[in-house]
């Protein structure tokens, strides 16, 4: 076993994850009033993010998942990237939020993007509840970010280190030497 509890340093804690949320989803209720409004979750990470972004918003929404593989991530990303699980329903003439948990190099929401304009949705924006601008690789237009952090290794909240972690309440930096 490894101590992995006193490695994992808070880098934003559970309340100011759901203040925040509170802020994006009334942002959210404001630009698209009475809804609906289809927020597409990215399996798996940003199922946490979708399940508290939908109950902050008041407007009314439709939920929906998407899974998405890509190869060589972090240093040597390849920027394949594939489909694993489509989404259920047509999004043809829909107002679409696209709800991710993290955006790092952009390969993923950058080619999901284009996927999904191809379906003709009446609109189409990101809600990322991290942003890592230092690590972009692939150009992703990002509407509403929840916070901006440094490249550092995050996990909980639904982010994962080899599918540990990800029922974290806050956002924790894993330091090296933790990771089991
Ligand atoms: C993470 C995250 C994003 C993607 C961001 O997913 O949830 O989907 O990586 O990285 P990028 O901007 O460099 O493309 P991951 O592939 O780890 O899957 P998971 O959500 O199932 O953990």
């Amino acid at each position: 076993m490894t101590t992995v509890e006193p490695a994992l340093r808070v880098l934003i804690p559970a309340e100011r994850i759901q203040a925040r949320i509170r802020e994006l989803g009334a942002q959210i209720d404001r630009d698209y009033p009475g809804g609906p409004v289809w927020l597409i979750a990215i399996l798996k990470g940003a199922c946490f993010f979708l399940a508290d972004l939908s109950r902050a918003m008041k407007s009314s929404t439709r939920i929906d998942f998407i899974g998405i593989s890509s190869y060589g991530k972090g240093k040597t990303t390849s920027g394949e990237v594939k489909l694993t699980k489509d989404l259920d329903s047509s999004i043809e003439g829909a107002d679409v939020l696209v709800v991710e948990d993290i955006v790092d190099t952009g390969v993923t929401l950058n080619y999901l993007m284009h996927v999904l304009e191809q379906r003709k949705p009446r609109s189409l924006r990101i809600v990322a509840l991290l942003d890592k601008p230092s690590r972009r690789i692939r150009p992703v237009d990002v509407a509403y970010v929840g916070f901006q952090i440094p490249d550092e290794f995050v996990v909980g909240y639904g982010l994962d280190y080899a599918e540990n972690y990800r029922n974290l309440s806050d956002i924790c930096v894993l330091e090296e030497g933790a990771k089991p």
